[in-house]
């Protein structure tokens, strides 16, 4: 892999698949959110019914069910070799590096990483519309649920909305600046700023690397792709960043 020190690695929805966390985009062009409520049949959300402020303040009892059933549904998926490959990395890596997931499931953590900001939120946490805080929550959480922090009735879930400021962008731009080695793992490359890091890793240096199932909206972009799927690729590519050098 040559001579890196910095790396900055990116996750979507491909990385969780393999776990059984369905994606939201693909070729065919699905933009619906499919959640399991109970046994029977899933459920099909738009995801401007569920992922944007006008949502949230139209129909606060769906938007809130929605994230419930997703929350509910992680302790029935475990992480998969994707994920364990980059805890290994992270423990075994001297020098810098920063896991930026979109993702909103604690698969990450779960396999072990630390160093990782979530960009997009957390299904585990909960966010006062009216003060910020944020804090840990497990289990249903009811419209109107309140603050521990001020008391208002304002608890929605911690998720970053369409239109919305992802968190921490401060953080991983500092770290993209720096980065000899970028990193793209199961996105679509279609929801910005996210997709626009490869451009400002490439920009201040970094090679660039994709791993994908098929190559992305934005794969011209990367130096270079591999196609296939995460719980093989990802394993292999850290392989090869911990193999020593001769
Ligand atoms: P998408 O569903 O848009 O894209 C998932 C990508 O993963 C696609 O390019 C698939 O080809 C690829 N993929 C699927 N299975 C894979 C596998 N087993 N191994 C490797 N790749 C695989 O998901 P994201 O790009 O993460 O935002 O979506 C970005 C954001 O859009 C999400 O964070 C979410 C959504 O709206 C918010 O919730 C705010």
């Amino acid at each position: 892999m040559g001579d890196i020190r910095n790396i900055v690695i990116l996750t979507g929805a491909g990385v969780s698949a393999e776990s059984g966390i369905p994606t939201f985009r693909s070729t065919a062009g699905v933009t619906y959110w499919e959640v399991y409520e109970d046994d029977l049949a899933p459920r099909h959300y738009r995801i401007e019914d569920v992922c944007t402020p006008q949502a949230l303040a139209n129909d606060p009892a769906l938007v809130h069910r929605f994230y419930d059933a997703r929350r509910a549904a992680l302790a029935g998926v475990r992480p998969n070799a994707a994920h364990r490959a980059l805890a290994r990395l992270d423990a075994a890596w001297p020098g810098e590096l920063l896991l930026v997931t979109q993702n909103v499931d604690d698969l990450h953590e779960r396999a072990g990483s630390r160093r990782l900001i979530h960009m997009h939120g957390e299904l585990r946490a909960a966010l006062c519309a009216i003060c910020d805080a944020r804090r840990p929550h497990d289990g249903a959480l009811p419209p109107g649920s309140a603050c521990g922090q001020c008391g208002a009735p304002a608890l929605r879930p911690d998720i970053v909305f369409f239109g919305e400021m992802p968190y921490a962008m401060d953080r991983i731009e500092a770290a993209l600046a720096r980065a000899d080695l970028f990193v793209s793992i199961g996105t679509s490359g279609a929801v910005y700023p996210a997709a626009g890091f490869v451009r400002m890793a490439s920009a201040c240096g970094a090679r660039t690397l994709e791993l994908n199932l098929e190559p992305s909206a934005g794969s011209d972009w990367f130096d270079e792709t591999r196609t296939g799927p995460a719980g093989t690729l990802v394993p292999a590519f850290v392989d090869e960043v911990l193999r020593p050098t001769a």
